[in-house]
């Protein structure tokens, strides 16, 4: 059956949640699922796949998700956030490596003033590139500040779509809160990303499809899966971690009810296995997002253990993932990738 439900999506881009769950538990068509994913990206989004240089400005948060080593209860980071010039600086590095698209990632917090991040985002977007943002939680009138001041996107993962997990694993914060950042974010004109953290502590399956379909309802233009990476500076250190097999199932399975959407090979894939954003982007992923943060920064900027190319360059990586793209007979864009719609839900 599971078979049967992998050929409907692959024509219909329509799944229920029952279909998602018997796809999710069965490990036999792994092979279908992903060369459909696959056809299907080739499809509708091609050959092409997008960088986006991933700038980690801040490691402060006043956030405490218990999965997460930026938490503000790590005592054991050494805390950063670089001054406005430094992220000019590092984004104008970025630029001449040839990046189309800065994605600005920070914790949360009021760090700095949405009027510094605005005008940082108005300075950058001289340079000709696209911006993402992705600080977190904001207030309406501060989204439209950002948006105004020239940002064209914005990434907020959901993380998940259980409402009580969601509140465990995120003290002091609402679930409705979240999605209802998420409907002003797209309400206001951005490209909207979100996305979740597969392998968390109780998370069932069923809890898993839902997430699928809540990509779907929400129209997110872009969506990132990946692991749970247990960390040890964590309350969640000695728990088990979601598995690489399980994030490429998710990922495939958005890729076919998502058709045209950007689909990351994300990171946390590839510190679980060294090929994993090749893998990714074989089963249905057209991005990258390689790190362009300068110097001993992305180290610090640690989610989780085992983070890929924290002793490289930008520089190196620009060029290690290139050949790696080209290695699989796929071209690096040099357009904006935005999002072409094309199938109508
Ligand atoms: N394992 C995997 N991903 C993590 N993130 C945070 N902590 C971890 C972890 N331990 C992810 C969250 C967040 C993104 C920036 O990093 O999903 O949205
Ligand atoms: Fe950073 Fe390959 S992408 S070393």
């Amino acid at each position: 059956m599971p078979g049967l439900f992998i050929k409907k999506a692959e024509k219909e881009h329509r799944l229920t949640k029952d279909e998602l769950t018997a796809i999710l538990e069965n490990d036999g068509i792994n092979r279908e699922l992903f060369d459909a994913a696959d056809r299907v990206r080739e499809k509708y989004v091609g050959d092409k796949v997008h960088l986006r240089g991933l700038l980690e400005f801040s490691n402060l948060c006043v956030r405490d998700c218990l999965y997460c080593g930026l938490r503000k209860d790590n005592k054991n980071l050494k805390r950063y956030r670089l001054k406005p010039g430094t992220v000019l600086d590092f984004a104008r590095k970025a630029v001449s490596y040839g990046y189309k698209t800065l994605v600005l990632q920070s914790g949360e917090g009021d760090f700095y003033s949405t009027e510094d991040i605005a005008s940082i985002v108005r300075e950058i977007k001289k340079f000709g590139v696209a911006i993402t943002l992705s600080i977190g939680e904001k207030t309406e009138e501060e989204y439209k500040l950002l948006r105004q001041a020239g940002a064209d996107r914005f990434l907020l993962r959901i993380e998940t779509t259980d409402k009580e997990l969601y509140e465990k694993f995120h003290p002091g914060m609402n679930h409705e809160n979240r999605i209802n950042c998420l409907r002003t974010i797209k309400k206001l004109g951005y490209e909207t990303g979100t996305g979740s953290l597969i392998g968390l502590p109780g998370q069932s399956i069923g809890s898993i499809a839902d997430d699928i379909l809540f990509f779907k309802e929400l129209g997110a233009d872009m969506i990132g899966v990946g692991p749970f990476i247990p960390n040890e500076d964590t309350p969640l250190e000695n728990e088990q971690g979601g598995t690489f097999e399980m994030s490429l199932k998710v990922m495939a399975l958005t890729r076919l009810l998502l058709p045209d959407i950007n689909i990351p090979a994300t990171t946390a894939m590839e510190s679980l296995d060294p090929n994993g954003r090749l893998i990714a982007l074989k089963s249905g992923a057209n991005v990258v997002m390689p790190n362009v943060t300068e110097g001993e920064y992305r180290a610090l900027y640690r989610l989780y253990p085992g983070k890929i190319c924290i002793n490289d360059t930008p520089a190196h990586c620009r060029g290690c993932i290139t050949g790696k793209i080209r290695s699989i007979n796929r071209v690096v864009a040099n357009d904006y990738g935005f999002r072409k719609k094309i199938f109508k839900v």
